[in-house]
């Protein structure tokens, strides 16, 4: 038996999740387990994800489609669940640069449930982004404009519209009609000149939605969608009575999920989070199944770093306020640092100047928005408080990346150095110690992290390929974070590529 089979023996439900604060290479694994599985779905958040996929020589990043997309043979079938928020635009285009690369996806199909992205949701995620830049006090999220919050606001509101209403042009224009109404009262409270330039964005097809005097123009957002309906009608269908047979039938699932644990809506790094559940009792309820149908999770955990995007507390990161600064900035790209930043090391002892050489050798710019992540030390309080709620079961990504790093630094508590805090019947004063993260922003910002130290492996890890002949150093490393922090690890990623993985 291989390394997959030993791992995926006795499970019929397989989720892949992120224990982090996402990008930890979700994307990777649920290409490698596709080939496992009948039928792989995609179960919440949208087209704020970004997964990368290195097959046969190629790159393929994908947004909504699911990453098992790649295995068509046998019949696989490729879901994106009724948890998604779904922005036709963008899956169209996906689809587009699919058919280009001679990719099928036939075996796609979509849920008719799933939450309907539309305009003014795109446009109020970006003017609210916009308008608490630069303050602080305002507490910007930095999200990735795709409309994520607004969407499932509006679910949870009750008004929003589903990928169905797109097939029934008079529900279309009643549902949408009164979603908009609230919505562009509050629009007409803004600055109008902001409110333009957002109605043009790329994002909203170059401003095709909008019109001066009602800001959005109705018929052309009706017309649009209406053609959407149409291109996506063969792949629409119920996908949760669908993915019920399937399991029903014995048929094993994929389950894919997107962003991570910390960015999770009610247990992430709350208010710096996403909008859906992205744990695994939130992936199994967007596939339309349940936390007791999961067999076996696996959370993806980068190592020995973790990486954020967007604003949000992140104790352990390298260059501390300085790079998250930096990183919030509009316009940093991926050229632009190195143009700047060209010479620094992995050994710099200036933190910000580690912090991008890690950066430059992860390739760690967003998939989807091309920003710079923040980076910095794993931290085993927020690993604790992950495995705490998910089990012990963990992919270790990224190890190569710190292949010629000298000393290797992982945090193994922190030291709250805040004002007084009222956790529920915990006090936390200054000076206390926290062996398990809490997921509140206003403590974690406080939090100085307590680090231990280890000489680095110092060899090139990514063409191993057996965990024996992994170097001794690493290994101690592991052992160490395994005695503290209670992981299991399953698999050992030391590339990009599907081969270079490991199992422990
Ligand atoms: P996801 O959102 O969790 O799917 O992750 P992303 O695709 O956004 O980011 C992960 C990045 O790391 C991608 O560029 C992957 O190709 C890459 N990657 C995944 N595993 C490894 C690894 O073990 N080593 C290296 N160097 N890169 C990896
Ligand atoms: P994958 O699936 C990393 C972050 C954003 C922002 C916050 C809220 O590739 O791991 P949103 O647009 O969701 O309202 O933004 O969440 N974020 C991600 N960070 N990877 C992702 O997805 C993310 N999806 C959202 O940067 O801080
Ligand atoms: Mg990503």
């Amino acid at each position: 038996m291989n390394g997959y089979g030993k791992l995926l023996n006795g499970v019929q439900v397989l989720v892949v999740g992120g224990q982090q604060f996402g990008d930890e290479g979700k994307g990777k694994y649920a290409d490698v387990f596709a080939q496992q599985a009948d039928v792989i779905a995609r179960c919440q958040g949208g087209a704020n994800s970004g997964h990368t996929i290195n097959a046969n020589g190629k790159t393929l990043v994908t947004h909504l489609v699911p990453s098992g997309i790649l295995y068509d043979q046998h019949g696989k079938i490729n879901i994106l669940g009724s948890g998604m928020a779904i922005d036709p635009r963008v899956l169209i285009l996906e689809l587009e640069a699919l058919e280009k690369e001679g990719i099928s996806f036939n075996h796609l199909i979509i849920s008719l449930n799933a939450k309907l992205t539309l305009p003014q949701h795109i446009a109020l995620d970006k003017i609210a982004d916009e308008l608490k830049k630069g303050d602080p006090a305002k507490g910007r999220i930095g999200t990735t404009g795709r409309g994520i919050g607004p969407t499932y606001t509006g679910h949870y509101a009750r008004d929003g519209l589903r990928v169905n209403d797109m097939l029934n042009p008079d529900i279309l224009k009643k549902r949408l009609a009164l979603n908009l109404e609230d919505k562009i009262a509050l629009l007409e409270t803004y600055d109008p000149e902001l409110v333009k330039k957002v109605m043009h964005h790329k994002d909203l097809s170059n401003g095709i939605y909008y019109d001066p005097k009602n800001i959005f123009n109705f018929d052309v957002i009706i017309e649009q969608y209406r053609g959407y309906g149409q291109r996506l009608k063969q792949f629409i269908r119920d996908t949760d009575a669908f993915v019920r047979k399937a399991k029903q039938d014995g048929k094993r699932l994929l389950l894919e999920g997107a962003q991570a644990y910390l960015l999770d809506i009610d247990m992430g790094t709350y208010p710096y989070v996403t909008s859906s559940n992205c744990s695994p009792s939130g992936i199994a309820r967007g596939a339309g199944l349940d936390e007791k149908d999961i067999d076996l999770f696996l959370g993806v955990v980068k190592f020995p770093y973790m990486t954020r995007v967007g604003e949000g507390p992140f104790p352990t990161e390298f260059g501390g306020s300085k790079s998250a600064e930096w990183c919030g900035k509009d316009g940093i790209t991926k050229e632009k640092e190195k143009l700047i930043y060209g010479e620094v090391s992995i050994n710099d002892a200036d933190g910000f100047n580690k912090g991008v050489a890690v950066r430059s050798a992860g390739n760690e710019y967003g998939a989807t928005t091309g920003r710079p992540r923040r980076t910095g030390w794993l931290d085993l309080p927020l690993l604790r408080y992950a495995i705490e709620h998910n089990g012990p079961n963990v992919i270790l990504t990224k190890i190569d990346v710190f292949d010629r790093c000298e000393e290797i630094k992982i945090c193994v508590a922190y030291r709250y150095e805040g004002p007084h805090y009222n956790l529920g019947d915990i006090f936390l004063a200054h000076g206390t110690v926290l062996l398990t993260a809490v997921p509140e922003a206003e403590v974690l910002k406080y939090c100085q992290p307590i680090y231990e130290s280890f000489p680095g492996w110092l060899c090139d890890t990514s063409q191993i390929r057996s965990f024996n002949n992994l170097p001794r150093l690493l290994k101690n490393i592991i052992g160490r974070v395994v005695k503290l922090s209670g992981m299991n690890p399953k698999i050992i990623s030391v590339g990009a590529d599907r081969e270079q993985t490991i199992f422990v």
